[in-house]
């Protein structure tokens, strides 16, 4: 029986221990750097290399790191080049801004949804200036998985260098629910291997 029980406590890496064990972030500027419940960004972390993306793909004035920009950027225009259309409609979020949305999510839905959809401060990707939510012809973000574009970003995104970062059947690895519209810059060779293998940054930087 004892033997089992320690058998089980490390076969179940699988994280249902979000939020505990918490590790500060010592490389936030990593490209595939690993953002998640159980590793948290400094409070103070700013991206230097921040830039606005060209309006033409994005709604309001939106920031990502610069080579994510220039990935999205020409994701987006070959995307429109074929007929669709994809929009960022949010990218770069500060600590505080993302304790703001937790804080809604919270006080809207109740804290178990909350922490299903939002991460808590600090445990943002959309902090590092690498993530970004999009939007397809049918104009809205939480609908996404039925437009049109979907199904291009499914089969092109890693292309640019981007993967779907919660995918569905993933949330015990991940800590979040199905994200179709939420997209996560590691470079395209990472990107690639990634969807090649169809796991997640989690196994991926396990591996
Ligand atoms: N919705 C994702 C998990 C976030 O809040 O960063
Ligand atoms: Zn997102």
């Amino acid at each position: 029986m004892v033997i089992v029980l320690i058998l089980l406590f490390f076969y179940d890496d699988d994280n249902d221990d979000f939020y505990t064990n918490i590790k500060e972030i010592k490389e936030p500027n990593d490209l595939i750097v690993l953002v998640n419940k159980n590793n948290i960004l400094p409070k103070d972390y700013t991206p230097n290399d921040l830039r606005l993306i060209n309006n033409r793909y994005a709604f309001d004035n939106k920031y990502l790191r610069e080579e994510a920009a220039i990935a999205f950027e020409n994701l987006s225009a070959d995307a429109s080049s074929l007929g669709y259309k994809i929009i960022a409609t949010s990218t770069y979020r500060d600590y505080e801004y993302q304790g703001k949305l937790f804080n809604e999510y919270t006080n809207s839905k109740g804290l178990d949804y909350a922490l299903l959809c939002s991460a808590k401060p600090g445990h943002s990707e959309h902090q590092t200036g690498l993530a970004v939510d999009v939007e397809g012809s049918n104009g809205n973000y939480d609908d996404f998985e039925k437009s049109i574009e979907f199904n291009w970003m499914k089969e092109n995104a890693h292309k640019y260098g981007f993967i779907l970062r919660y995918p569905k059947g993933k949330e015990h690895i991940t800590g979040f629910k199905y994200e179709p519209w939420h997209y996560r810059y590691v470079g395209i060779e990472h990107a690639t291997n990634i969807y090649n293998k169809n796991i997640t940054l989690e196994e991926y930087k396990k591996q």
